[in-house]
This record gives C-alpha cells, sequence and structure tokens, in this order.
C-alpha cells in the first residue's frame, strides 16, 4: 500500500513573523515565499492581509509569485478581514483564506464575551462569506486544544456544512499532552458529519515542547494537514518545527507516511530564516542546529569513525548539511586524535599518539575547543622539541 501523503502547511510568513523581532519587510517575505516554494512546501501562509498595509502588499506580491503552492491569508471571523484577505490573495493559482474564532471557554466567555451559540453563527458566516471569494477555505477553532470534544465537534460540523474544506485544530496554547491531542483529532473523525470529506489539519504549539510530538500524534488519528514553521519559529515558544515533522516521517517508514518535502534544502532554508528573521537557532536545536552531527565525547566518536549509524540517525547529506563533524575537545579519545591527524597529513605509531594525547589533553582542558590549526602547531612543536 502506498504511503499516505501528509500535506506540509507552513507559517513561517504568519505565526513566525508575528513575533517580535521577526518582522520582515515585503522584499524579504517574498525571498522566503521563493524557498519554500523550493522546499516543497503544500501550503504556505503568507500574512494576516488586514493587520497592516505592509502586509497587505506582502500577500498580495507572493500571490503573483508562487506557481505551485496554495498561497493562504489568515482572518478573523469578521467580513472586513475576508473582504481585504481575499482581495489579496485574488491573483494566487491556489488561492485560500483561513479564517476563524476562538471556541473554548476562555476564549468564547472571556475574550470574545458571548456565547457558545454567536460563535457558532460567526464561524459559519465566516466560512459563508469566504466561499463568496475562494473554493478553498480552511477554518481554525483557536484554542480547540483546551475546548471540550463535544462542543468543538458541534462548531467543526457546522463549518463543514458551511464549506469549509479544511479544519484546522489548533492546541493554541501548547496545553495538550500528545495522548490528549490525539484522541481529541480521533474524536472529531468518529463524531462529526462530513469530517472524511475535509482535511483535518493540526496547528501545534510549543510552551511545553510538546508541538512536535503533538502533531505527530494529530496524524496518527486522521489528521491530513501539519501547520508548522521553519526552525519552529511562532508565537512565544514557537510552532511545531517543519524540520523535525518531516524528518520524523522520513525516519520512520512504519508510519507510512510521506510528505512532498525536499529535505536536501532544510539547512539552507533554516539559516536563511534565521539570518533574515535575526533569530539564532540553538546549537542543539534538532536536525538543523550546528551541533545536531557533531560528536564530542571519546566514546561516541569512536563509534562514529567506527561506522557513522553507531550515532547518527540521519545522513547529514540527507538534509544538507555537512558532513558529520568530530569536535575535538577534553572528552575525546585517542581514535578522534588519530583520525584528525590522518585527515590532517600525519601518521604516528602508537608511542607517538600516546604523547600527542597527552599534550592534546592539556592543551583541550585550557581552550575547550582544538581546531585544526592547534593540532598542526602541536604536533609541529613536539616533532622539533
Ligand atoms: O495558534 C493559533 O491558534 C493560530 C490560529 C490563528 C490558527 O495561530
Ligand atoms: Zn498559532
Amino acid at each position: 500500500m502506498p504511503n499516505t501523503q501528509i500535506q506540509i502547511f507552513d507559517t513561517t510568513l504568519r505565526d513566525g513573523e508575528q513575533v517580535p523581532g521577526c518582522t520582515l519587510n515585503t522584499k524579504e517575505k517574498i525571498e522566503i515565499a521563493r524557498e519554500l516554494e523550493r522546499l516543497g512546501v503544500d501550503v504556505m501562509e503568507v500574512g494576516f492581509p488586514i493587520s497592516s498595509p505592509g502586509d497587505f502588499e506582502s500577500v498580495s506580491r507572493i500571490s503573483k509569485i508562487i506557481k505551485n503552492a496554495t498561497v493562504c491569508a489568515l482572518t478573523r471571523a469578521v467580513p472586513n478581514d475576508i473582504e481585504v484577505a481575499a482581495d489579496a490573495i485574488k491573483s494566487a493559482k491556489r488561492p485560500r483564506i483561513h479564517t476563524g474564532i476562538g471556541t473554548s471557554d476562555s476564549h468564547v466567555f472571556n475574550k470574545l464575551r458571548t456565547t457558545r451559540e454567536k460563535v457558532i453563527e460567526r464561524g459559519v458566516a465566516a466560512v459563508k462569506l469566504a466561499k463568496k471569494y475562494v473554493e478553498d477555505v480552511e477554518f481554525y477553532a483557536e484554542d480547540a486544544g483546551r475546548t471540550d470534544n463535544e462542543y468543538l465537534a458541534m462548531v467543526i460540523e457546522a463549518v463543514i456544512k458551511a464549506g469549509a474544506t479544511v479544519v484546522n485544530i489548533p492546541d493554541t496554547t501548547g496545553y495538550c499532552l500528545p495522548s490528549e491531542y490525539g484522541e481529541k483529532i480521533k474524536y472529531l473523525q468518529e463524531n462529526v458529519k462530513g469530517i472524511h470529506n475535509t482535511t483535518i489539519s493540526t496547528h501545534c504549539h510549543n510552551d511545553l515542547g510538546l508541538a512536535t510530538a503533538n502533531s505527530i500524534m494529530g496524524v496518527r488519528n486522521g489528521a491530513r494537514q501539519i501547520e508548522c514553521t521553519i526552525n519552529g519559529i511562532g508565537e512565544r515558544a514557537g510552532n511545531a518545527s517543519l524540520e523535525e515533522v518531516v524528518m520524523i516521517m522520513r525516519k520512520h517508514n512504519d508510519l507510512n507516511f510521506d510528505t512532498g518535502i525536499n529535505t536536501k534544502y532544510l539547512s539552507e532554508i533554516s539559516a536563511i530564516v534565521s539570518a533574515k528573521m535575526n533569530m539564532p537557532v540553538q546549537a542543539n536545536k534538532a536536525i538543523v542546529g550546528s551541533n545536531a552531527f557533531a560528536h564530542s565525547s571519546g566514546i561516541h566518536q569512536d563509534g562514529v569513525i567506527k561506522s557513522r549509524d553507531t550515532y547518527e540517525i540521519i545522513d547529514p547529506e540527507e538534509v544538507g548539511a555537512l558532513d558529520s563533524s568530530i569536535v575535538l575537545t577534553a572528552r575525546s579519545g585517542r581514535a578522534a586524535l588519530n583520525y584528525r591527524a590522518k585527515k590532517l597529513g600525519f601518521e604516528f605509531c602508537k608511542d607517538e599518539l600516546e604523547r600527542h594525547y597527552q599534550a592534546f589533553l592539556n592543551l583541550a582542558d585550557q581552550k575547550k575547543i582544538i581546531q585544526d590549526q592547534d593540532l598542526i602547531k602541536l604536533f609541529s612543536v613536539a616533532a622539533t622539541g
């Protein structure tokens, strides 16, 4: 049986870009949109056009350029938002409007100060209005993660009846446990009329570090689209990270999922987004961190030198990263030192290696990381000394 295709919905240019300090100008947004298209995302959410004239302009320009991916614009369940978004994406080859409203008690009663019935009415009206402009309408139930499942099912059923093609179940506050989020998707699958003719989408935030796990539990329970961002950027602790969800599905063949992402571009796009948004990637970030393929302890280095897959489940080439690196520190062993020495053109017998290793340890205790130049100097001093 062929694997099930999971749609990758990238929201780097919307949820990611709304982070303080990450704001981009139109030119930068267009550059990233082109990179996202090259990466192979299915949908790119490129802005919230009502929010500012600059955002409207970016969405409108990107809509004219992107040919392969669906271009999506965010709105609230507010008529003017929807009309402006429709105008911004009118030139897109594959336009989508993403509209929605809060459904948790906290959103309904505290933020919107309304009733559950009125929320359903507003959601339905928003979808119906969006349908006048585009065929592809995605509905989000904001804070679905904390919305009780019975009411959520009523909302989702009503918006599907109104024409929603995709239903987004955001864990807006990153609160859900993976099992809980998976059960929510399963509950909707089993209790919402018409849901089998729509795509269920995940949109998980990372407040408890569970965004990636929750997204995967979502697709394991019937969702067919994952909303995510490059480097996991996004509101507060961020969104599910695109590179993580994609590589999980690629590495775990047993899940039987595929995506259209060309993983060889992951490292490059991560660096571009980080530079343009002025948002450093933590060194130990999965897949794209600078240490993701670096080995520093003696035991690990010895294993990797003998066979890369002893300590690496991903070939760096698969994600376009530089080769695995053996970082020489005071925790490195003789095997790593010898390996690096050979790469630099030095051949040592057992006794010579031992002598150099002791000198190397003394230096590494002072210098933390030993570079090739340090080694050349060390070996040359030993040879003349
Ligand atoms: O986190 C969220 O709920 C959102 C919606 C606007 C989709 O970003
Ligand atoms: Zn979000």
